[in-house]
């Protein structure tokens, strides 16, 4: 038996079966590729879903967490951690916010952001206004508030009830937004690119239209960044693109260029509203996540790697729109920077075990779009690499289709 089989019978028995996973057990991973027990090496086009964003144990990260872990690993937020103000005033530098909390994951960032809509909220306007409007197709997260807060019936199915509080408009639809607007609302919340509801990019003008929206309603205008933030669509923030900047934005994923982190930024007016003991996280911003953090934040600012997501994302969208021009069942490529979706008129989830068995690594969210999530620093070899890989399965399912 491989070493990868031997895994997942032991994996089957005590761990729990939250996810469906593919028959791929990870040993390794250096730049664009991951290394599974038994050797065989995968072109990586997910990322880790968009955390590995430098690629696997990129050097300067690897070698800050080395001597952090060596130094402190842990302290409390009883104290005051260098590693965690240094990455604060990085992140207030290089965005419109004036305050960071920093915590574990994306689900958790948003549960810091919706707790401070709502204490502003209530705190100026009184208790009954704490709505929050988000949109279809959304995804927030996986904890009880997030999952309410999520655009999506699947991922509440069999957790109600849901928490109070939030109602769903279509994503890029200004008139929905504003007909959804009433007296108990605070806030609108948007995922600027939305991720996993099918890589789905606002029509222009449309992000500005919110902005303006919330002033004359006087709402807070809260950006999950979680997924399209830290460099992923081309800019540091993806909200970059649209001139138009939140109140509130949320980062975790990539923000460390691989061990998990989350935070929460705003704008002094906002962040005031939660002082101490209101909120908080016992591993949240420790000295070895945010030492990671830092020497990730550097790397995405000072190494280029911006200007090659934007160059590696021009030329992959090219070269699958050419593929889209050739396949009558690929209706749509789409995304921006380095998040990319294909979509099709079939389902894509075999293509995805096909890609696996030959080495590569993409996904496909909402059934029939196909997802591509690159490390930023990926190669234009490794772009061909994957693109010949992708067209063989393509060239199948045609010739198949066509018997
Ligand atoms: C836009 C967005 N928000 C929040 C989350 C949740 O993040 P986490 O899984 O770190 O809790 C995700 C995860 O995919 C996401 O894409």
């Amino acid at each position: 038996m491989s070493d990868s089989q031997s895994w997942i019978d032991r994996g089957l028995t005590h761990v729990a079966n939250t996810y469906g996973r593919y028959p791929l057990v990870a040993a390794s991973g250096e730049g664009c590729w991951l290394t599974d027990v038994d050797g065989k090496r995968y072109l990586d086009f997910l990322a880790g879903v968009a955390v590995n964003s430098l690629g696997h144990c990129h050097p300067k990260v690897v070698a800050a967490l080395q001597q952090q872990a060596a130094t402190l690993l842990h302290c409390s937020n009883y104290f005051h951690i260098p590693q965690q103000i240094e990455l604060a005033e990085l992140l207030c530098q290089h965005s419109f916010g004036d305050r960071v909390f920093f915590c574990n994951s994306g689900a958790e960032a948003n549960e810091a952001a919706m707790k401070l809509v709502r204490k502003y909220s209530a705190e100026q306007f009184g208790e009954n206004r704490f709505e929050v409007i988000t949109a279809l197709a959304s995804f927030h997260g996986r904890t009880i508030g997030t999952i309410s807060a999520t655009g999506q019936e699947k991922v509440k199915a069999g957790f109600a009830p849901m928490v109070p509080g939030f109602k769903y408009v279509p994503f890029g639809d200004i008139q929905a937004l504003r007909t959804a607007i009433n007296p108990n609302t605070c806030a609108i919340m948007l995922e600027p690119v939305q991720g996993e509801g099918g890589v789905n990019v606002p029509p222009a003008g449309y992000l500005q239209a919110v902005r303006e929206l919330c002033d004359e309603k006087q709402l807070l205008l809260v950006f999950d960044e979680v997924q399209v933030g830290c460099g992923r669509t081309g800019t540091l923030f993806a909200y970059q693109h649209d001139n138009v900047e939140p109140d509130v934005m949320t980062l975790a994923k990539a923000l460390a260029g691989g061990p998990p982190i989350g935070a929460m930024i705003a704008r002094e007016k906002y962040a005031a509203t939660l002082g101490p003991g209101t909120h908080g996280s016992t591993f949240g911003g420790n000295p070895l996540m945010t030492a990671a953090g830092l020497a990730a934040m550097k790397v995405m600012l000072e190494d280029g790697i911006l200007e090659n997501c934007v160059a590696m994302g021009d030329y992959l969208r090219q070269q699958l729109e050419a593929l889209r021009e050739k396949y009558p069942f690929i209706l749509e490529v789409r995304g921006r920077g380095l998040i990319i979706g294909m979509e099709l008129s079939i389902e894509g989830g075999e293509m995805v075990k096909t890609a696996l068995q030959r080495g590569l690594l993409i996904n496909c969210t909402v059934g029939k779009v196909l997802r591509f999530l690159p490390p930023l620093t990926v190669s234009k070899d490794e772009i061909n690499q994957m693109l010949e890989i992708l067209e063989g399965i393509l060239v199948e399912y045609q010739e198949k289709n066509n018997d």
